[in-house]
């Protein structure tokens, strides 16, 4: 199975995505995808042998579909089996996701379906929630939603600010989605709980 990541930023997820595929991994990456130019991700993915690619939202302004018709040609292009989003900034039309439903991935920093969007962290303190963590489900039409494919959880402990609570979940979020690429590139979609 050939994947196309895309990222926005850091591409930390990315990383822990690239560094899965190995062995007998069913998968390999084709291709790591960024609307951002400076987004520091592809020089990782660059340094890793992984083919690059940026297709910058800002010129489009408010036209999604007119920049998703350009990002989803590099995507096709590398020939994609199954597309990641990891730390992808940009909200996708129902049109780009019915083009990858049933093979597009997201990585969402929140036990969905709790705290969909944004500031998720500073949501779940604000709440006073015992636990937080993160999910990764497949992509529908509707933001963060769809079938849930893993979740793991980390504890929220006194005194944790937003950033204490991001740098705690982003450490599992790094096993989480490997986890559930691996096996989802082989057909298996049996929700990963990691505790
Ligand atoms: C992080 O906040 C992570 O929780 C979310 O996207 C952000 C950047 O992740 N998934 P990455 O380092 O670019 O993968």
């Amino acid at each position: 199975k050939k994947v196309a990541i895309l990222i926005s930023g850091g591409g930390s997820n990315m990383v822990s995505l690239l560094e899965s595929m190995t062995g007998d991994h069913p998968a390999r990456p084709c291709l790591v995808l960024s609307n951002n130019a400076d987004a520091g991700g592809l020089k990782k993915a660059a340094a890793a042998g992984v083919a690059t690619a940026v297709v910058d939202h800002r010129p489009f302004k408010g036209d999604r579909e007119a920049f998703e018709a350009e990002l989803v040609k590099p995507i096709l292009e590398a020939g994609a089996d199954i597309v990641c989003l990891a730390g992808f900034m940009r909200v996708l039309t129902a049109g780009f996701v019915s083009q990858f439903q049933g093979r597009m991935l997201n990585i969402h920093p929140s036990l969905l379906p709790k705290y969909k969007g944004l500031h998720t962290h500073a949501r779940a303190l604000e709440a006073g929630d015992k636990e937080h963590g993160c999910t990764v489900h497949e992509v529908t039409p509707a933001l963060d939603d769809g079938p849930v494919l893993g979740q793991a959880r980390v504890p929220i402990l006194p005194g944790d600010t937003p950033e204490d609570l991001a740098q705690r979940v982003l450490v599992k979020e790094h096993l989480l989605y490997p986890a559930v690429l691996r096996r989802y590139a082989a057909g298996d979609r049996t929700p990963v709980l990691i505790d």
